[in-house]
């Protein structure tokens, strides 16, 4: 891990009791590696510091994505619950002496499932990450204002490509589907994405 990223995330400690801090960029740029490896690093030097709370812990149910007609878009803007995700957010700023509990995404599942994040009071920093951070219309543009800071990460389209094509076999796509996936899924997200890099306070290269 980097040791200036890990610290200028150490810096937003200065001056408030809890700080947060989103990662963003478009599927597979490393969102989630780099959060896992900024958490391990300030957690090394000083245990209990920080706690990854991912935005994924935000799909919609499979029932409810029935409901609405978009569960072959699951992963678009739409299929998330932005709003409770904003409200995760906001509780974390202003009770930063309370436990807060955070949803997850159960990998077994492919289900969010309640509960399954503790953050607890002594946390001084929340380390959240997700495609959908800095997008301009509500309620994305609110989960912005929630952060102290928000980096980009941009990885190396060619190796981006590779690693997003491998994660989806690893989950059990057959790689042609995971191609067909990623041709009428992701990369209509990506672009969406790509789009608000401009809004960053930093651009993080991944690998
Ligand atoms: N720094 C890195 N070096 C090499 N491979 C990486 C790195 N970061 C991510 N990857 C690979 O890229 C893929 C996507 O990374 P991930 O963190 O899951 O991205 P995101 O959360 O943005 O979708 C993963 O399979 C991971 O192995
Ligand atoms: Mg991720």
């Amino acid at each position: 891990m980097p040791d200036d990223l890990v610290a200028a995330a150490r810096h937003l400690l200065d001056d408030a009791p809890r700080a947060l801090l989103g990662l963003t960029g478009v599927p597979g740029a490393g969102k989630t590696t780099l959060a896992v490896g900024l958490v391990a690093a300030l957690n090394a030097a000083s245990p209990g510091t920080a706690v990854h709370v991912p935005m994924d812990g935000y799909h919609l149910a499979d029932r409810v994505l029935e409901a609405h007609g978009t569960r072959d878009r699951k992963g678009a803007a739409e299929t998330f619950d932005g709003w409770g995700y904003l409200e995760l957010l906001r509780l974390l700023r202003s009770r930063p002496d309370h436990a807060v509990f955070a949803p997850g995404f159960d990998r077994d599942l492919e289900q969010p499932l309640a509960g399954s994040i503790e953050v607890p009071s002594g946390a001084r920093l929340v380390v959240s990450e997700g495609n959908y951070l800095l997008l301009g219309h509500e309620p994305w543009s609110l989960v912005r204002d929630v952060f102290d800071e928000v980096w980009f990460c941009e990885a190396d389209p060619d190796r981006r490509m590779t690693a997003l094509v491998q994660r989806h076999v690893t989950f059990g796509k057959a790689p042609e589907v995971a191609r067909e996936w990623i041709a009428s899924v992701d990369e209509p997200n990506a672009a969406l994405v790509a789009a608000t890099r401009g809004r960053a306070d930093r651009v993080v290269t991944t690998f």
